[in-house]
């Protein structure tokens, strides 16, 4: 059986109050409508979607340039069945068509196959759930034999309907050709004078067809957002499933509530991470990790046993076992720490190479560098790897020792065991195994006086 996913995003959501499509807005680092394409096309990776989009789409369109979509524009937004219409010239009559909506990111894998495999041929099928607070939702009714009749939007419903506490998702899986059949017919006779895709179920009631309803696997999957109190209240939902996640994998979370993810983190077994840390974009831990209080992990690879401590902002990086960072080191993009190097406080690196066994333990910079093993950089020591238009190279070999407070003018090479002493401004390539100065010869002069005061 083929089937055509549509996805309804053309809402302008105005009461988010923002500048920003409602379904652009991020939910664990990832736009809304992002969740929705990527449940989707785990269903099959084949799949491309058609979106019905307006409210600034040239801004939606080009937030997605890595994925197969079909969009199809709706002019006006005149409610849910208008949205489907624009789309109806482009269903195969024999497909079945899944329905969902931009702005319901959460809905899981599993309950979205169990709506695909459990709807009888020729049913339609809907997952719907019962709410605490029905408030706002299009209502299921069923009739004495527990048969779903209609669905009443939440504006059009009376006071005792509203007491009916099954709600619609709006999310469907059914034949093609029931759209095909009932939605050029819909009307706009309703309390919101809009095109209503619920009335397609009423329709097929109506011809007999049956209604196969399905319930998601927590509640919360169906919650959409339409402000940003309902957005803040899934971003918490979403990240107690990712820490649930991470707990299974075998980390401990020294507080599940204070920690987010933004991205995919695998981890290891052992792993701890205490409280206020960020994972974001791709994270890979090994076995015996530690991540410190307040630290920001994007797109990094940790070895075993390494260990960030508080404070560190690590970005881009690939890291070796063993390696310890921080407190308060920041690792940018493009860097590469082989295993046991040290990274202390209020240290910064970029784009750099640092080799086994080596140390820069405090206030550095290093940038575009290649460092070898066993080196000592002393405090404060600066590469200065630009020179106000280009930037250059810092090469420093094996077992080099440089002293506090020096710079490095790129390009620049330090030699293999070469000493550098401290408070050194280096121009020129050092050589191997010797020690290098440029610093002014220390003097002392011993007939100097302080000046005294002046009589007024
Ligand atoms: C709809 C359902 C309601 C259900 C609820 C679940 C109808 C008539 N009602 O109501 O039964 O409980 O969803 O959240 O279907 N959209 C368009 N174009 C339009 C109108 C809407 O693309 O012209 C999109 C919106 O961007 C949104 C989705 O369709 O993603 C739902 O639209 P919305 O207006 O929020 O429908 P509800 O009134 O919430
Ligand atoms: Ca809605």
């Amino acid at each position: 059986m083929t089937i055509q996913v549509v996805i309804l995003a053309a809402g302008q959501g105005k009461r988010m109050n923002s500048d920003l499509p409602k379904v652009l807005h991020n939910l664990g680092g990832r736009p809304l409508l992002q969740h929705v394409i990527d449940t989707v096309l785990t269903i099959d990776a084949n799949i491309i979607p058609f979106i019905i989009y307006g409210y600034l789409g040239q801004q939606l369109i080009s937030a997605f340039p890595h994925y197969a979509i079909n969009w199809i524009w709706q002019d006006q937004q005149l409610g849910t069945g208008h949205a489907v219409s624009q789309v109806l010239s482009q269903l195969d009559p024999a497909a079945n068509i899944l329905i969902l909506y931009g702005d319901v990111p959460l809905l899981s894998i599993n309950t979205l196959k169990r709506l695909i495999n459990d709807t009888p041929a020729g049913a339609i099928g809907i997952v719907t759930a019962h709410f605490k607070n029905p408030y706002g939702y299009g209502r299921i009714k069923r009739n004495s034999s527990n048969l779903v009749t209609e669905i009443i939007e939440d504006k059009d419903a009376t006071t005792d309907e509203r007491q009916m506490t099954e709600v619609n998702s709006g999310i469907y899986y059914l034949p093609a050709k029931y759209l095909l059949e009932w939605v050029p017919g819909l009307t706009t006779k309703n309390a919101q004078g809009e095109y209503y895709l619920t009335e397609v179920i009423m329709q097929a009631v109506a011809a007999g067809i049956s209604i196969h309803t399905v319930a998601p696997d927590s509640w919360q999957e169906i919650l959409g957002v339409n402000d940003k109190q309902q957005l803040a209240v899934l971003e918490r939902y979403y990240q107690q499933l990712q820490s649930e996640n991470l707990l299974q994998q075998g980390a401990i979370l020294l507080d599940p509530a204070r920690c987010d993810i933004r991205g995919n983190v695998t981890c290891g077994r052992d792993v701890v991470i205490d409280i206020n840390v960020i994972f974001e974009g791709r994270v890979e831990l090994g076995d015996g990790c530690m991540v410190g209080a307040n630290s920001i992990l994007r797109n990094v690879r940790l070895g075993t046993r390494v260990k960030i401590q508080p404070f560190s902002l690590v970005d881009g990086a690939e890291i070796a076992h063993d390696c310890v960072i921080g407190p308060f080191a920041r690792i940018r993009p493009d860097t590469e720490l082989a295993a046991h190097v040290h990274v202390g406080n209020f240290v910064e690196i970029k784009q750099s190479k640092v080799n086994k066994n080596s140390k820069i333990n405090h206030l550095s910079y290093i940038g575009d560098s290649e460092v070898g093993m066993r080196v000592n950089i002393g405090a404060g020591t600066i590469t200065c790897n630009y020179d106000g238009v280009n930037k250059h190279k810092t090469i420093i070999g094996d077992d080099v020792f440089i002293g506090s407070a020096v710079q490095l003018v790129a390009p620049v090479t330090v030699g293999n065991g070469a000493t550098i002493g401290a408070g050194s401004t280096i121009t020129a390539n050092a050589p191997p195994h010797q020690l290098t100065l440029a610093r002014a010869i220390q003097c002392s002069k011993p007939m100097w006086q302080r000046p005294k005061k002046l009589p007024s």
